[in-house]
């Protein structure tokens, strides 16, 4: 069985697996160009196709982790808004975009319920086996799970405890590791949640602990890094970066009121609260702008770092206690943050820690293509990652040929590039004592943790 898993959120990607087991991986952002891509995966879909061999005509499962799905596969509840849709897509088409738009799939239920219509009459099977996705069956995965699901199949643990943590995704209140069609999933509550801790046992994954909107680290966390000037979700690591020299705790009391551990140490809390309207990334950040005046930019991110470590640490070490696991899976973007992760594999009650690679919602259609294939079981199984390259190879023959079209010399081996003296790069003038990128063949999967190397040793630049 193939099954085709997709994430359309920050990192948009595309996994396919064949009987439960992956065969590609790859994310929209190597093949578009554009960094952290948004919308319908289309390109790194087809990838994943090319890689195996395949064709749409034998994808068996379309699975998609929620929050969002390709608009062009739903007509539209109301005739206004399907007219408008379908001259925007034929605008696209003329002017050659392809069809990279999403719909958020709470939003949408929630205006298909408000019309009194049934989710599964909107959608546009003609065009969908039109595409080629001729005998697909259409499957929805939660969010948080997923990104359990993640953690666990490649932890290779034999039990452990399992946190999930982001900015927020939406999740079904019940069901929740079920592969969901389009009839049951219109009859789900989604709520949008923003961490889950979870125990895994026996191949069952029992969640246990959940965070909504409100108390979202992943949102204290960006808007930090928004109030700073730098963009969310991408320059996080900037952050991480500067509060190894923030030093001044004077910012931990007021940022404490935006992001903390509840009293109980079972989910995270906030004073800003929403209700279902408004922008709460934006209360919070008018609360984070006004007491940061006068700080430095090392000593609002040494506070958000530590205010950060102190919740989710926290957390982690009374959920460890109270199971009596020691090992910990995690996954979810928040744990891109490699400090973090340092202070919970110190913990005494930590023996093993496994941070899935893949941990922003780029890792969510390696779950979905593998749930989809084995949710009839409800059972998870779990071995050890091999490798992370599971995108397409690029032969020497291709890497001398681009290395040729650049008029830059393939050095010893196939892997290393020698850049000649004197090269202009960009608007500069570059003298370099050293400069040589070591190319591996196959791409990764996304990985915060990179593993390709970039060593660059200017000694003269000259404007
Ligand atoms: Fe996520």
């Amino acid at each position: 069985m193939w099954t085709l898993g997709l994430s359309m959120e920050y990192d948009a990607s595309a996994a396919l697996a064949k009987d439960g087991r992956l065969v590609a991986a790859i994310s929209e952002e190597r093949l578009s160009r554009k960094k952290g891509h948004w919308g319908y995966p289309w390109r790194a879909a087809s990838e994943c196709l090319r890689i195996a061999g395949i064709r749409r005509e034998d994808i068996d499962v379309f699975s998609v982790s929620l929050n969002k799905f390709p608009a062009c596969y739903f007509r539209k509840p109301g005739w206004f808004e399907e007219w408008n849709e379908r001259w925007h897509r034929t605008r696209r088409r003329i002017k050659g975009r392809p069809e990279e738009v999403t719909v958020t799939m709470s939003h949408f239920l929630r205006e298909v319920r408000s019309r009194g219509l049934v989710l599964s009459d909107l959608f546009n099977w003609v065009r969908f086996r039109d595409d080629g996705f001729v005998k697909a069956k259409v499957r929805f995965v939660d969010h948080h799970y997923a990104h359990a699901h993640s953690a666990i199949h490649f932890s290779g643990f034999d039990e452990a405890l399992v946190m999930t943590v982001d900015c927020v995704g939406d999740c079904c209140v019940q069901d929740e590791m079920e592969a969901h069609t389009p009839e049951s999933i219109f009859l789900q509550n989604l709520v949008p949640l923003s961490h889950t801790t979870s125990l895994w046992q026996e191949g069952r994954l029992r969640r246990l602990c959940v965070t909504d909107l409100n108390g979202s680290p992943g949102s204290f966390y960006g808007s930090v890094t928004e109030a700073l000037g730098f963009i969310s979700p991408r320059h996080e690591g900037k952050v991480t970066g500067l509060a190894a020299w923030g030093k001044d705790p004077s910012l931990d009391a007021p940022f404490r009121k935006t992001f903390r551990l509840s009293d109980d140490r079972t989910h995270f809390v906030s004073d800003q609260i929403w209700h279902g309207s408004g922008n709460i990334s934006e209360a919070r950040k008018a609360v984070i702008r006004k007491s940061m005046q006068g700080h430095s930019r090392e000593n609002v991110s040494g506070s958000a770092q530590r205010i950060l470590e102190e919740a989710i640490v926290g957390h982690a070490q009374w959920a460890l206690r109270k199971t009596g696991m020691r090992a910990l899976a995690v996954s979810g973007g928040v744990f891109g943050n490699v400090k973090l992760n340092q202070r919970l594999m110190e913990l005494p009650e930590v023996n093993r820690l496994f941070v899935f690679p893949a941990m922003s919602d780029a890792g969510l259609a390696v779950a979905a293509a593998q749930i989809a294939a084995e949710s009839s079981k409800l059972k998870v199984s779990s071995s050890r990652m091999e490798h992370v390259y599971l995108g397409p190879e690029y032969g020497s023959e291709t890497i001398e040929k681009i290395l040729k079209e650049a008029e830059l010399q393939l050095g010893r081996g196939v892997a290393t590039i020698n850049v000649p003296q004197n090269r202009i790069v960009g608007r500069h003038m570059i003298k370099p004592d050293g400069i040589h990128a070591h190319f591996l063949q196959q791409t990764e999967i996304p990985l915060l943790f990179f593993v390709r190397i970039l060593v660059i040793v200017p000694v003269e630049v000259q404007p």
